[in-house]
C-alpha cells in the first residue's frame, strides 16, 4: 500500500506494494512460500527426531482435528492467514473490547460493567503480579450519599471470611459501629462524658529479637513525634527549636518517673511538667537558655488535651485492652461535636492513630486493613498527613492496607498551596495508593480529577455520571467500571439513609 510516495511497510503479505511489478511481486511470493515450508519441513523434522522433545510435550487432550463433534467448528480445514494491523486500525476494527479483568483472586466487589464479568479484588494478592502495583493502599472518592462508606464496609466484612482483620481509627459519624458490633468486633466510643478513654503515650509490644534499649528508642521516639504533631495541630505552626527540647526534657523525665511507679506515662504528666517552669529547667540540667520560658505556648497546646474540651478521653490509661484476635476494632469520634470543630477531631484522630499504630506494630498481625472514612476532613491538616504518610510507608512491611475515602481530589489540593510542604504531603499519598476509586464527581470536579489521575477524556466523562454504587477502579493503571453489590444484609447493616425513609 502506497501513502504518498513512501512505502507503508507491513509485515503481512496482504499488503503487497503496488509499486513493485507483477515479476516480482511473484518471486516475493514464492521466496516466502518456499521460506515457510522449509521452516515447516525443519520443525516437523526436529520434532519427529527428537526423542526428548517428544517425551517433554503432554499427551494432546484433543486430536489434531481438534474436540470432535459438529460444535467443535475445528474441522482442520479453515485456514486463515495471519493478518496484522496497527493498534488504531485494531481499536476501530474491534470497538468492543473489555479489559480482562483481574482474575478470580480476592474479595468479591460486584459486576464489571464493561466485561459484564464478577469483579473480584484483593491488593494483597494483585502485589507482585500487576505491573505498577507498588503498594495495597487505595483512595476512594465520591460526592456524598454515592456508596463509597458502604463499599468501604462491604471490603471490610467480605475481607473478614479472607482472614483479615480491620481498624478503622477515624469513624467521625460513628457508622461503622453496627458493622462492628455484627462482627463481634470492639468499637471505642471517645466523647466528653463518655467511658471509653485512650493513652497514646502506650507502647507497642516489643517485637521478639528486638533489644530491649533499641526498643526503648523506638518508642522514645514515636511518643516525640505524637507530641510534636499534637503541639504543632494546635498551635498552628512549626515549632522551635527549644520548644522540641523542651517536650524531648519533659517527656525523658515523665517517662523516669513513671519507670519507678511502672505505670504508662500520661499526656496530663507532660503538660504538668511543661506548666512548672521550675521543674523542666531543674530537668534540662546544663542546657543553655530558659527552657521554661520558651515552653509555654507548647504547654498550653497541650493544655487542650488534659483541661480543655478534649479534656478526659486521651489523658489517662486506655480502657479497653486492644484484642488482636478481634476482627473488627473501630473508632467512634461521632460524640466530638459539630463539623465545625475539626481541630477537636483531628487531635483525637492523631491520637487514635498513635495508640493503633503502636498496637498494630507486630509485623506477624497478619493482614490488615485501616481505614479512614471521611478523610476529607483532615487533608488541611499538615502535621496529620505527615504522620499517616509515615504509617503508609511503613505498612507494606507490616501487611497493611490502608483506605482513605475523601470526596473530591481537589481535598487533596486543600493540603496547601502548589509546592508547599502539605501538598507534596497530600500528594505523596496519592502516588502511595496503587488503586484509586472514583465514584461520581461534580462537574467543576472533573478536570482536577483528571489532572490529578491521568484520566483519559473516555474516563472522565464516565465519573460524570456514574450512579451509586458504581465507581471507575484505577489499578495501577489498568481501568473497570464496578458496580458494588451489596447483599440485602449488608444494605441493611450499612444503611446510612435510615433517618431520610
Ligand atoms: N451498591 C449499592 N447498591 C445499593 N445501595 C447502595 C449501594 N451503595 C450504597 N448504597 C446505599 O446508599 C446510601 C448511601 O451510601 P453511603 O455509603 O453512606 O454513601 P457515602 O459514604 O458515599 O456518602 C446507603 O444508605 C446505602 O445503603
Ligand atoms: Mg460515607
Amino acid at each position: 500500500m502506497t501513502s504518498g510516495n513512501r512505502l507503508r511497510s507491513s509485515a503481512s503479505d496482504l499488503f503487497t506494494p503496488r509499486s513493485t511489478n507483477r515479476a516480482a511481486r511473484k518471486a516475493a511470493r514464492r521466496a516466502l512460500i518456499e521460506a515457510t515450508a522449509r521452516a515447516r519441513d525443519t520443525a516437523d523434522r526436529d520434532l519427529a527426531h527428537s526423542p526428548a522433545a517428544e517425551a517433554e510435550m503432554a499427551a494432546p487432550v484433543y486430536p489434531a482435528a481438534g474436540r470432535p463433534g459438529p460444535a467443535s467448528a475445528r474441522g482442520g480445514r479453515l485456514k486463515l492467514r495471519a493478518h496484522r494491523m496497527t493498534t488504531a486500525v485494531a481499536s476501530g476494527a474491534y470497538p468492543f473490547l473489555a479489559e480482562g479483568g483481574l482474575g478470580a483472586d480476592g474479595i468479591y466487589i460486584g459486576r464489571d460493567v464493561h466485561a459484564e464479568a464478577s469483579f473480584t479484588f484483593d491488593p494483597f494478592s494483585l502485589y507482585g503480579k500487576l505491573e505498577g502495583f507498588t503498594n495495597p493502599n487505595v483512595l476512594l472518592a465520591g460526592v456524598i450519599g454515592q456508596g463509597k462508606s458502604a463499599l468501604a464496609k462491604s471490603l471490610a466484612l467480605r475481607s473478614i471470611a479472607h482472614g483479615y482483620r480491620v481498624y478503622v481509627p477515624c469513624d467521625p459519624k460513628g457508622e461503622w459501629t453496627p458493622v462492628a458490633t455484627a462482627l463481634g468486633g470492639t468499637t471505642i466510643a471517645l466523647g466528653p462524658g463518655l467511658p471509653g478513654k485512650l493513652n497514646p503515650l502506650d507502647a507497642a509490644p516489643r517485637p521478639d529479637g528486638t533489644a530491649e534499649d533499641d526498643w526503648a528508642i523506638e518508642v522514645r521516639k514515636r511518643r516525640l513525634l505524637l507530641l510534636g504533631s499534637l503541639a504543632r495541630t494546635v498551635l498552628g505552626r512549626d515549632l522551635l527549636p527549644m520548644e522540641h527540647t523542651a517536650l524531648d526534657v519533659a517527656l525523658d523525665a515523665v517517662v523516669t518517673t513513671a519507670s519507678t511507679t511502672a505505670r504508662t506515662p500520661l499526656l496530663g504528666d507532660i503538660a504538668g511538667i511543661l506548666n512548672h517552669p521550675e521543674q523542666l529547667d531543674a530537668a534540662a540540667g546544663a542546657m543553655s537558655g530558659r527552657l521554661g520560658d520558651a515552653a509555654q505556648d507548647v504547654a498550653h497546646a497541650l493544655r487542650r488535651l488534659v483541661a480543655g474540651d478534649l479534656a478526659g478521653m486521651f489523658d489517662a490509661p486506655t480502657t479497653a485492652a486492644f484484642d488482636p484476635r478481634s476482627p473488627m476494632l473501630t473508632i467512634d469520634l461521632s460524640h466530638l461535636g459539630g463539623s465545625g470543630a475539626d481541630t477537636a477531631l483531628v487531635l483525637a484522630m492523631t491520637c487514635a492513630s498513635a495508640w493503633m499504630e503502636s498496637a498494630l506494630a507486630d509485623p506477624r498481625g497478619g493482614r490488615r486493613w485501616i481505614v479512614y472514612d471521611e478523610a476529607w476532613r483532615l487533608m488541611s491538616h499538615g502535621p496529620l498527613l505527615e504522620r499517616m504518610q509515615a504509617q503508609w510507608k511503613l505498612s507494606r512491611g507490616l501487611g497493611i492496607a490502608n483506605l482513605m475515602v475523601i470526596h473530591r481530589l481537589s481535598d487533596l489540593l486543600t493540603a496547601g498551596d502548589a509546592g508547599s510542604r502539605g501538598r507534596a504531603l497530600a500528594e505523596g499519598l496519592l502516588a502511595d495508593c496503587s488503586t484509586r476509586i472514583i465514584y461520581r464527581q461534580e462537574t467543576d470536579q472533573l478536570t482536577a480529577a483528571a489532572g490529578l489521575l491521568g484520566l483519559t477524556g473516555v474516563e472522565t466523562q464516565a465519573i460524570s455520571a456514574l450512579q451509586r454504587g458504581r465507581g471507575l477502579w484505577k489499578v495501577a493503571g489498568r481501568s473497570f467500571v464496578v458496580q458494588h453489590a451489596l447483599h440485602p444484609h449488608e444494605a441493611r447493616l450499612f444503611d446510612t439513609d435510615a433517618r431520610m425513609h
